[in-house]
């Protein structure tokens, strides 16, 4: 018996690690911009104000856009810079529909943000390859999802009541035919249950509807979601199983 090879194995073991991380690391700082999958994002704006303990003025009383992500890819080019002028003519619909509702008064530069992190991703299609088709993209999926519509008719309104996370999962699986993903405000100290945050949507590079998440496929840990954690706070998690506080805007039932 040699007492080498087993050495001489750990050490090759030791390289194809290092060799394992550097290839990692290389294709990181290269910027593997790939993606396949669009998020369509909407926020509950009352759960956004309350993510940050931020005592907003009446807060939309409406699901709005948080952004239109591609999955896997943030800031594919960091020269193309958020240009305002690009998108003046969808001014009115960006106020009511994708409006910054923690700065209402400085909403470009949740734009730019949105632009500068994701759309500069999104452009690779070319149905959003410019500032006024991303955006204008992102309007006309909205309107077209209809969500605020959509959760009336299944009778899903802001109320004191809980629901259960898997019967809102479940109607929106009806009407849209896929899968969403549903996140929330796991509850603070004090409160009983989670809150409602976020509803996406997914789509294909063609805006075809898609699964948000495949049967079997792992859940990613909300750390690693595009935009976790950009409010400081803990943060949006999916929801977990269970009842699920969808706050009214003014604190009371409707
Ligand atoms: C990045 O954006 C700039 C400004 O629009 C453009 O000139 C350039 O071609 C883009 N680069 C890539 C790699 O797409
Ligand atoms: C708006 O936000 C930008 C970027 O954070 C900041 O530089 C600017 O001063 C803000 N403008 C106003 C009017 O608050
Ligand atoms: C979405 O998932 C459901 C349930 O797993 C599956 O039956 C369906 O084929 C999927 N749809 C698409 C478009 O992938």
């Amino acid at each position: 018996m040699k007492p080498a090879a087993p050495r001489r194995l750990l050490l090759c073991a030791v390289c194809l690690a290092l060799c394992c991380v550097g290839g990692a690391r290389e294709s990181w700082t290269r910027g593997n911009h790939e993606w396949k999958k669009l998020i369509m994002v909407h926020h509950w704006p009352v759960t956004v104000c309350k993510e940050v303990e931020k005592d907003c003025r009446d807060p939309p009383d409406y699901w709005t856009i948080h952004g239109l992500w591609p999955d896997k890819a943030e800031e594919c080019n960091r020269s193309w810079h958020f240009n305002f002028q690009e998108i003046k003519d969808l001014l009115p619909e960006m106020k009511m529909y994708w409006p910054d509702v923690l700065h209402p008064q400085n909403r470009s530069h949740f734009w730019a943000h949105e632009w500068e992190k994701h759309g500069t991703c999104a452009a690779q299609v070319d149905a959003l390859s410019s500032q006024k088709k991303y955006f204008g993209g992102g309007l006309d999926l909205y309107q077209e999802l209809a969500l605020n519509s959509m959760l009336q008719k299944l009778g899903i309104k802001p109320s004191i009541n809980y629901y259960q996370v898997s019967d809102i999962k479940d109607a929106l699986a009806s009407v849209y035919g896929v899968i969403p993903k549903v996140q929330c405000l796991p509850p603070k100290s004090g409160e009983e249950v989670q809150t409602i945050g976020q509803i996406e949507l997914c789509f294909t590079k063609e805006l075809k509807p898609q699964n948000c998440t495949e049967p079997g496929e792992p859940v990613e840990p909300a750390s690693q979601r595009p935009g976790a954690g950009a409010a400081g706070g803990p943060g949006l998690e999916v929801c977990e199983d269970g009842p699920v506080f969808y706050p009214p805007p003014d604190g009371t039932a409707h």
